[in-house]
């Protein structure tokens, strides 16, 4: 078991794949040096492969490959095989250009449900973004992954005066598709620019949800980063992901590594353990798992000691976004 000074148990391991990605999302990777990792930096299939598997001997229960966008690495089709095998539920988070390409794969791994990063539903607005024009693409793509029978969350990062006017029209959504929105409250990374005030909370979307229509608070699963709603007569569902009105670190089962084989505590530690380097010096990984994990502060990496309001997001101390891997 991976325990910490908190006595939080953790059986959930974030992997990264890759710090590329075919699109280039404002609130993800900085504007300038966007130099992309080495590919002998990076974990090769099956350093990733020996790493998983001590992982699941320490009590790992899911793996979710991230990236950059995890589905362009040049292995991935071998590494999504290879963890495929594991004990454990195998999960991925993708951009969703590439996944009517990997639906044999993901087939052949076992993989069930998908996240899918898609936070508007203009055209004109997903260029802005995301810098690609892919929208028509990405919508196919969710649309074959429901036919297929695969659990689909939608992740929605709200940015107020980018995309907030369109709650309603990702909550009408749910209504007639099996679709599970997830609101996630913008979060502060190096180079993307946060500020306090772009910031929309669960609190205020609801708020307006509430004047337009009705809908029911359901059930959270346990360590569930959601909290989820549903209207009343609809097949999806929606939530929102409250990192910066609300955290959940108290609860928190989860463990990152980075695409170069590092590892971090918290999605906002400033510290990050070598993992990758010992493998590769021939050294016992596992202590230095724990100890990591057993330096993970209480909150928020220890980085947010005041409420969001009160947050300069030029002070914290981390990657970038796509250099952590979600
Ligand atoms: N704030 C909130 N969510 C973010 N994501 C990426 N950057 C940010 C940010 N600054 C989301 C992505 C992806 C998930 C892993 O994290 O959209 O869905
Ligand atoms: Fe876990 Fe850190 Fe996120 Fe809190 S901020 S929920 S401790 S990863």
């Amino acid at each position: 078991m991976i325990t910490d000074q908190h006595q939080r148990v953790h059986d959930y391991l974030r992997l990264s794949l890759t710090d590329s990605c075919n699109f280039r999302c404002t609130y993800c990777m900085p504007e300038e040096n966007i130099s992309c990792m080495p590919n002998a930096h990076l974990m090769q299939p099956d350093e990733i492969e020996q790493i998983a598997r001590t992982f699941v001997k320490l009590g790992v229960k899911k793996i979710r490959l991230t990236g950059g966008e995890p589905l362009v690495r040049k292995e991935a089709p071998q590494i999504i095989g290879q963890l495929g095998k594991l004990p454990v539920e195998l999960s991925i988070t993708t951009n969703g250009v590439l996944v009517d390409r990997f639906l044999p794969v993901f087939k052949k791994a076992g993989i069930r449900s998908l996240n899918l990063s898609i936070d508007t539903l203009q055209r004109d607005k997903f260029k802005k973004i995301t810098r690609r024009d892919r929208l028509e693409k990405v919508w196919e793509n969710i649309l074959l992954l429901v036919e297929e029978g695969i659990h689909v969350k939608l992740n929605v990062v709200l940015m107020k005066g980018v995309n907030d006017e369109e709650v309603m029209d990702f909550i009408q959504l749910t209504r007639e598709l099996p679709l599970y929105v997830r609101f996630i409250e913008f979060m502060p990374f190096d180079g993307n620019r946060w500020e306090n005030e772009n910031v929309i909370t669960a609190r205020q979307v609801l708020d307006r949800v509430e004047q337009e229509v009705s809908f029911i608070k359901l059930k959270d699963e346990k360590h569930a980063t959601a909290k989820k709603f549903k209207l009343l007569d609809a097949v999806g569902t929606f939530a929102f992901i409250t990192t910066m009105s609300e955290p959940f670190c108290g609860d928190c089962n989860r463990m990152r590594l980075t695409a170069d084989g590092k590892m971090k505590n918290c999605l906002f530690s400033r510290d990050e353990a070598d993992i990758l380097g010992t493998l590769r010096r021939g050294e016992d990984i596992v202590p230095v798992i724990k100890m990591c994990m057993w330096n993970k502060h209480a909150k928020m990496g220890g980085q947010f000691s005041e409420t969001y309001e009160k947050t300069d997001g030029a002070s914290i101390d981390n990657r970038s976004m796509i250099k952590i891997g979600g």
